[in-house]
């Protein structure tokens, strides 16, 4: 079904939803010896990712903008990496049974094409995992659920000796990139020295900063979700402080044009060729 309009670059396009992202072949664009790293999004017009949960007191993704179509594009971006970056807070939020979803690429049928796809591009079963975090307080229950690939857990030179001892312990690696806390330059490094091509970024504000403000991302997809939430207690896309505004490059925009969803698809180049 082509629902989608092409809005930029301006061609008034239909095009189909499966496939929208996946065309960019995002594990093949780093230059040789480099890697790519992108972020993903779904906002509200209002700028919402998260609020915060009256009961729980927990930052959640408001259900009001989540839906399949987006969670397509968040599973398409996620089978064209080698890695996905996150935080300790999802870990935390995981144990407790409150995280979104298991690190994908996801198991459902529908999403069985991807797979596929990751193999025909060489790519494993499923991206290793890179956790940013400067306390280590990561349980070890949710780390168990991501047995299955490689998990480097990345940290500050100031970080606790008991926590890196307990994280060493586990047969975590643990991989100093930065000096009080990871800096967006060692990580950058760091995912370089590791062999990835493609770092699919997942975390919260904090860890998109540490990489906008270093000047190593390279991509962002924002989805807006066309709705106005309002709450007092949010997360944006950003936090903290950066020296100078980071420009954003428009590369493709489109309109979800099915009624239940009403969103619109941004890709942003940070760097641009
Ligand atoms: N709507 C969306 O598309 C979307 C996408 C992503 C996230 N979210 C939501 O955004 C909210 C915040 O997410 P988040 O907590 O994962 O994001 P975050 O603000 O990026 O990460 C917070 C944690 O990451 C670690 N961290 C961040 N920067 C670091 C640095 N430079 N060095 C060392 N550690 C660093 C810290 O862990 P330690 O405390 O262990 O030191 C910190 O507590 C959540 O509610 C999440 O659901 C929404």
């Amino acid at each position: 079904m082509t629902d989608i309009l092409q809005l930029y670059p301006v061609t008034q396009q239909q095009r189909a939803l499966n496939g929208l992202y996946l065309e960019l072949n995002l594990c093949e664009q780093a230059a040789a010896g480099d890697v790519l790293i992108y972020s993903n999004y779904i906002a509200s017009v209002d700028g919402r990712i998260s609020v915060r949960d009256d009961d729980s007191a927990e930052f959640v993704v408001p259900k009001a903008i989540t839906n399949k179509r987006d969670w397509r594009l968040y599973q398409e971006l996620a089978a064209q990496s080698d890695v996905m970056l996150t935080s300790a807070r999802y870990f935390r939020q995981l144990a407790q049974g409150k995280a979104q979803d298991l690190l994908p690429v996801g198991s459902a049928p529908e999403y069985m094409d991807l797979k596929e796809w990751r193999q025909l591009h060489g790519l494993k079963d499923q991206p290793d995992v890179v956790v940013v975090s400067n306390s280590l307080d990561i349980p070890a229950a949710a780390l168990e659920e991501v047995q299955d690939r490689r998990v480097i857990i990345c940290t500050g030179e100031q970080a606790d000796d008991a926590q890196l001892g307990r994280m060493e312990s586990m047969g975590l690696t643990v991989l100093i990139a930065g000096r009080e806390r990871v800096e967006g330059k060692k990580l950058r490094q760091l995912l370089i020295d590791q062999g990835f091509r493609s770092a699919y970024m997942i975390a919260g504000p904090e860890v998109h900063r540490t990489l906008i403000a270093d000047g190593v991302l390279d991509y962002l997809f924002l989805t807006t979700q066309l709705s106005l939430l309002g709450h007092d207690a949010f997360h944006t896309i950003l936090s903290g402080q950066l020296d100078q505004p980071a420009d954003l490059h428009l590369q493709r925009l489109y309109l979800d044009q099915i009624e239940s969803s009403r969103q619109l698809f941004a890709q942003f180049a940070l760097h641009p060729a």
